[in-house]
């Protein structure tokens, strides 16, 4: 077990071990019983996050907000136009002085090719931990709550069968931070992880290099296909989900030609019946329902995508309180 966390960044999961994530989730499992048994767990008591976030956000903001309410601290949300960054002042000052106010500085900016950059930015320069909340690039309190998710659902995570599928959506033009996310860190787990897109939905070249990098290392495999009934094929776990052109076009439209040609990439239960027969329904949620999904799969017997969001809450403790708390 790896403790030493304090003062680590939390920016992506592919700069932390192994050794470390499983800290995380074993912190994690013990948070979420503790949890369950209305156990006191003050691990941050009288400590402060600064919460800023560029964008909106239900699962993210509530559960760091009731996550270190339920440790002992206090979470500052900031809605960053009510900020002087919204004036230009610098992640570098603002970094600073965050972190000489409290004990560690959480961000969201999912800003193409400016979001990661900016969370870099803030943990260079702040004297505190600095957690991803999403950007651009990655979504590791996502990726560490679908771990601990499909560990506990399966018990195991050697040789499942995960498909990351590309789906239909009009509700905003998604980053690619989630897949992306996952395609880094299932492989390390030893998944067999099917990649699905259209033609145009391409990830950084380098992310596929990594995901293959990963899964070579860990006895897992990594593949790409743009046949999306190949990636429902006995699937024991399936993660359909939009995700933007944003390789190809920085645009920030959400409507384009190449969206609308690919409107029949939508998980349905005749998709979901291709499956394994225990199947189990992903999504980090918001889901885009009627196009991403049909209500039916999503409020289905194959769905934890409930499950999949209270663990949001349940990792987010574990991360603040390893990284803010401990020696
Ligand atoms: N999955 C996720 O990050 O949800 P929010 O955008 O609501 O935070």
């Amino acid at each position: 077990m790896e403790t030493q966390l304090k003062g680590r960044d939390f920016i992506t999961l592919q700069e932390w071990t192994k050794d470390e994530i499983d800290t995380l989730l074993e912190v994690s499992f013990d948070l979420k019983r503790k949890f369950a048994m209305g156990e006191p767990t003050p691990y941050l008591r009288d400590k402060t996050a600064f919460l800023m976030f560029f964008e909106q956000s239900t699962r993210t903001r509530n559960s760091m907000e009731a996550g270190l309410a339920q440790l002992g601290g206090h979470a500052n949300f900031l809605d960053t136009s009510t900020m002087q960054v919204s004036h230009g002042e610098v992640a570098k000052d603002t970094g600073i002085i965050l972190g000489s106010y409290g004990h560690a500085i959480a961000c969201r900016n999912c800003v193409w090719e400016i979001g990661n950059k900016y969370l870099r930015s803030l943990a260079n320069h702040a004297k505190v931990p600095v957690m991803n909340l999403q950007c651009d690039l990655y979504h590791p309190m996502q990726g560490i709550a679908d771990l601990m998710t499909i560990k506990e659902k399966k018990k195991k995570t050697d040789n499942l069968k995960v498909s990351i599928i590309w789906a239909y959506a009009t509700s905003h033009k998604k980053p690619i931070s989630v897949p992306l996310t996952q395609a880094l860190l299932f492989p390390r787990y030893g998944m067999d992880v099917t990649l699905a897109y259209p033609e145009g939905y391409e990830m950084p070249e380098w992310v596929i290099e990594q995901a293959r990098e990963n899964a070579e290392k860990n006895n897992g495999t990594f593949k790409i296909t743009h046949d999306q009934d190949e990636a429902y094929r006995e699937a024991d776990i399936v993660i359909p989900k939009n995700w933007g052109s944003w390789v190809t076009n920085q645009d920030d439209a959400v409507i384009d030609d190449l969206l609308e040609s690919n409107k029949h990439w939508k998980c349905t239960e005749e998709r979901m019946a291709m499956a394994a027969d225990d199947v189990m329904y992903m999504h980090a949620l918001p889901a885009d329902r009627g196009n991403e999904v049909e209500d039916s799969v999503i409020d289905g017997e194959h769905s934890i995508v409930f499950t999949e969001a209270e663990n949001r809450l349940h990792t987010a403790k574990a991360v603040m309180t390893l990284t803010m708390g401990g020696k």
